[in-house]
């Protein structure tokens, strides 16, 4: 056997020569993303295995933790450099000996390109196969568009493109995207695989023919993408291009493909999505901390089995902890276990876990009456009622029987957590773990440090989300922290907004239209109205009375409208279905008229803006008093917890392509009517004066 660098000695492929199968090896780290190196060094032993007579098949495989990861994301703003992706990949369609890709890992993007254009596919049956690239705001560059419908159909292709959604190798498989399962050894069975193609005429995806589908599905098909996109463009580009390999000859449907993709690579949308893409990364990168060792961790202990604790137990299950729940009682007890047995159940119904799974899951979670049972826990984690007092105590009890060293993790959505650290006797190993509903789902995590939370407790916390699958953001503490704070206020400027004239639904309209999945009425009344009013009763009497008031939701609260829940809050429920509702209507009216304006239709345009504008504001007053270090830290929560459309990179990226100008002229206006809590922050009054941004 003998090696051959093909591109150049140092150079990220590598041939082997193992006659008669030669193995191309792309060893690129981290994720063998393919670069311009990477690019080259494939042409070059493509080109050598056509040309050498000793070889007669080839296996592409990768070095490393995965197969091809995608197109190198970060030589996206630069001019693209020869060869291009899409024709090596024709190259490799068109060699004249079978060459098999191997995958382990994700074949994703280019990767999964890759794959597709070889002549057949063997996978490790952890192996994953997607096209993620609408998750950047593009189509797939290299060939996606027009050989994947060739492999698996045009419906299947359509779902997998526009999804962008990853694929297990055993759906891999039944969809035709693979040929094979590995038993084992990839590499062999790829090899063995190869060398049963020699001689064989070769399969070339491009050549294959994809039956159109009927015009009307067809259409349906992508206003369907188009529709659930909300507002995103790429989808639905994606689904035309998949349609056209019915009727395009693959040359051609790659011209299309190729068009479109350089095209959508310079929008503004996909400048978002990878800001998106590199921020959600970069959160877990915080300064001074990355030489911090986190405590060892695997017992986990949960106060509180409702809906929270119950979702924070799954969460960790979920993620191989050990896991012990308590209550106060029997029956609360009960209540939370058949809470948490009942969305496993739920998910061995719907097909995404097997029975084997939940029952592996369950036996990891244990049940008890009282705290006492928590001493050997290396984490404890409180979900019980948002009530400052009741937390103190818990933590003052906590404190007494549990270890040194054992982290003590509060999941308070509002309430000033160094006051529930100065309750213990060591308040360094306080933290806030911050989940969001429901907890076993949602990818946000708030990591809040009080004053005196140790590093390692903050390392701690950080690792633990990367075990959870969880994106962590850290911060500091202050009413609401980074995303509740921000919502509040954008929840009262929409309550204005119906004082002016706007109807609950009209706001949430707009906001959907704006790419929010819900709009905030509607949100609120799937989370229940309930908890927001104690707060506010809690609030009232710091209330700064110069501050507008709108009291239509302590209204609702009154008539015991506490939303879905009830069956009815902002909206009426009827089988689940939100309608808008007479009642609230007239509440509505009643809050202008008490107010003394005369209502007005107001414009989507306006709500949106406004909305933008308390967003930034707010966003903006959290930097300047150092509740998180970084613009993107405001992002990433927004982004994740509260769903700000991605396409647009978040409120403060999104505010840096609006203009800082127009924004604080909103804010200022706002803040004439509205009272003091709208006046603009420091930060966006001087980046907007000296025209800086929020990231460079
Ligand atoms: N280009 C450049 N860097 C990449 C990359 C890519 N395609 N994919 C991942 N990376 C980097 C990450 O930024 C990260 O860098 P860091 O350590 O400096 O933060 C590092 O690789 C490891 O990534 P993760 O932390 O995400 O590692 P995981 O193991 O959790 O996940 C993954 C690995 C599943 C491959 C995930 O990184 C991923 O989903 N990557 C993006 C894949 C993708 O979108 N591919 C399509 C690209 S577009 C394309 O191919 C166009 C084509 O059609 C022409």
């Amino acid at each position: 056997m003998t090696d051959m660098a093909s591109a150049n000695d140092a150079g990220p492929v590598r041939l082997v020569r193992n006659a008669p199968v030669a193995v191309i090896e792309i060893d690129n780290p981290p994720v063998n993303a393919t670069s311009q190196a990477v690019r080259a060094g494939l042409l070059a032993a493509i080109r050598e295995v056509d040309r050498d007579p000793q070889i007669s098949a080839a296996v592409i495989a990768c070095a490393g933790r995965t197969f091809v990861a995608g197109a190198d994301i970060r030589e996206f703003g630069q001019p693209p450099q020869e060869p291009h992706l899409p024709d090596v990949i024709n190259a490799i369609e068109a060699c004249s000996k079978p060459v098999v890709a191997a995958v382990h890992g994700t074949a994703l993007g280019g990767g999964c390109e890759i794959a597709l254009a070889c002549h057949a596919r063997v996978a490790d049956p952890g192996a994953g196969f997607g096209l993620p690239e609408v998750k950047l705001g593009l189509v797939p560059g290299a060939g996606g568009t027009q050989r994947l419908p060739r492999l698996v159909g045009l419906e299947a292709a359509l779902d997998l493109v526009t999804s962008g959604r990853t694929v297990k190798a055993a759906e891999a498989l039944r969809l035709g995207l693979i040929d094979r399962l590995s038993s084992g050894d990839l590499r062999r069975d790829a090899m063995e695989l190869a060398r049963e193609l020699i001689d064989q005429p070769l399969r070339r995806t491009g050549e294959l023919n994809v039956d159109a589908m009927n015009a009307e599905a067809a259409s349906e098909g992508g206003a369907d993408v188009r529709r659930k996109a909300r507002g995103a463009e790429a989808p639905g580009r994606a689904a035309e291009l998949v349609l056209l390999s019915a009727s395009l000859p693959l040359q051609d449907g790659m011209a299309r493909e190729r068009e479109t993709f350089l095209e959508l690579r310079a929008s503004r949308q996909s400048a978002a999505l990878r800001h998106a893409f590199f921020a959600e990364r970069e959160v877990t990168r915080l300064p001074g901390l990355d030489s911090i060792e986190p405590r060892p961790v695997q017992k986990i202990g949960i106060v509180g089995a409702g809906t929270m604790g119950s979702g924070i137990a799954i969460a960790f299950a979920d993620a191989g902890f050990d896991v012990k729940v308590v209550e106060t009682g029997e029956q609360a007890l009960a209540a939370g276990q058949a809470r948490i047995t009942e969305v496993y159940d739920k998910q061995v119904a719907s097909g995404r876990i097997t029975a084997a799974a939940r029952d592996e899951r369950l036996r990891t979670i244990g049940y008890a009456v009282g705290i006492s049972s928590l001493s050997d826990r290396d984490l404890v984690i409180e979900a019980v009622f948002e009530d400052l007092d009741v937390k103190r105590v818990l933590f003052r009890d906590l404190d007494a029987i549990l270890p040194p060293g054992t982290v003590l993790a509060t999941n308070t959505s509002y309430l000033d957590i160094n006051l529930i650290a100065a309750a213990t006797s060591r308040p360094a190993d306080v933290v806030g773990l911050h989940f969001f509903s429901p907890a076993n789902v949602m990818k946000l995590l708030e990591i809040v440090r009080t004053d005196r939370t140790a590093p390692d407790v903050i390392a701690t916390g950080l690792s633990l989300a990367k075990r959870l699958r969880k994106i962590p953001v850290v911060c500091r503490v202050c009413d609401g922290f980074v995303g509740n704070r921000i919502l509040s206020r954008y929840r009262l400027q929409a309550e204005y907004l119906l004082e002016e004239g706007a109807l609950p639904h009209e706001v949430d309209a707009a906001l959907e239209a704006f790419g929010f999945p819900m709009g905030p009425f509607a949100v609120s009344d799937l989370a229940g109205l309930d908890i927001a009013w104690a707060r506010r009763k809690r609030l009232a009497p710091t209330r700064d009375p110069r501050e507008r008031y709108v009291d239509i939701a302590d209204r609702l609260c009154e008539a015991g409208r506490f939303g879905r829940k009830t069956g009815a809050g902002w909206y009426r429920y009827t089988g689940g279905k939100r309608q808008v509702d007479p009642f609230v209507t007239e509440l509505v009216e009643e809050a202008s008229r008490r107010r003394g304006l005369t209502r007005r239709s107001v414009p989507a345009e306006e709500i949106q803006s406004r909305i933008r504008a308390a967003i930034v504001n707010e966003a903006c007053k959290i930097l300047d008093e150092r509740i998180v270090e970084r613009p993107l830290d405001v992002d990433v929560v927004m982004m994740h917890g509260y769903g700000y459309p991605a396409w647009r990179g978040g409120p403060l990226f999104e505010a840096d392509t609006v203009g800082l100008g127009p924004i604080l002229d909103t804010v200022q206006e706002r803040a004439e009517r509205d009272g003091p809590g709208w006046d603009p922050a420091d930060g966006l009054v001087s980046r907007a004066a000296s025209g800086a941004t929020f990231y460079p």
